[in-house]
């Protein structure tokens, strides 16, 4: 059973939150929970023996995430669960809640409607793996709150490739980062895109490369704060953290032995292994 416990009268509670991503993209969500979501142990779970999640086929990769929630949940007993991952939550977030009924699930989607909202010029474009540009969820996102817009889908093969590179190497070609970008900047009509929904959690830590080599300025849409909001408003249904001393963040990689450039990326995120 779960690790709470009454002091004074009022059940605490030791349960960690579980931040789940393909990769380390989830670090960018997991940067912002911190600041809001204090007083709880976290656990990052990579499946980074799958990654990356954008080039799986979408049957193949439900049942891949479905079968490994069951022994996550299982070990880590998690008061809540952040799918910290685009690709990721537009396949699996619906039939996760199916088969876990019990347990509170927390999704990252493209942030289409805020896009939508927000431009000025009508041409916005959703950057994100070849996976999430797919799915039928995405489309749906579009057609309810951007129907007025013109939204180009831009499927990136490499750019979470290259966070990853660049997160544990501290080096990133930008010739590369500009070439993945290059397509989300379209002109029409005299018109020219002004918003690019970030739309993998990767991209963040990629944001000011992006601002460098784009042809012109935009707003780029990150939803790490959103999420990170969407928990904490979760939070606040659930008996309170035990929040005192001795919290351990710990971090799970699918593929075994983390290589030790991973691990001092870890343990400066302050998760051990
Ligand atoms: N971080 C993941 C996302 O938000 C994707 C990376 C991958 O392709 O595995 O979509």
């Amino acid at each position: 059973m779960a690790p709470a416990r009454r002091t004074q009268g009022r059940e605490m509670d030791s349960r960690p939150i579980l931040f789940f991503d393909s990769g380390i993209g989830g670090l960018s969500v997991v940067k912002e929970a911190r600041i809001l979501l204090p007083g709880r142990p976290y656990v990052y779970v990579a499946d980074d023996a799958a990654f990356p999640y954008g080039a799986w086929e979408e049957g193949a990769l439900l049942e891949r995430m479905v079968g490994l929630f069951a022994e996550l949940l299982d070990t880590h007993r998690p008061v809540m669960t952040v799918i910290a991952c685009n690709t990721a939550s537009t396949l699996a977030i619906h039939r996760l809640r199916e088969a876990f009924p019990d347990e509170i699930f927390v999704g990252t989607v493209p942030a289409i409607k805020p896009a939508a909202e927000r431009t000025r010029s009508g041409l916005v474009s959703v950057l994100a793996t070849p996976g999430t540009v797919k799915r039928q969820y995405t489309r749906d996102l579009i057609r309810d709150y951007a129907s007025r817009c013109h939204v180009r889908l831009v499927g990136s093969e490499n750019l979470a490739r290259l966070a990853e590179q660049y997160m544990r190497e501290g080096f990133v070609d930008e010739a590369a980062v500009r070439a993945e970008i290059a397509p989300c900047f379209v002109e029409q009509d005299g018109r020219r895109t002004d918003i690019v929904v970030l739309a993998c959690t990767h991209y963040p830590f990629l944001v000011n490369r992006m601002r460098k080599t784009a042809p012109w300025p935009v707003d780029w849409i990150d939803t790490s704060e959103a999420i990170a909001r969407r928990a904490l408003s979760l939070a606040a249904g659930l008996p309170p953290a035990n929040g005192e001393g001795g919290i351990v963040d710990r971090a799970h990689f699918t593929s075994g032995a983390p290589a030790p450039a991973l691990r001092r990326l870890l343990s400066g995120f302050g998760f051990q292994f």
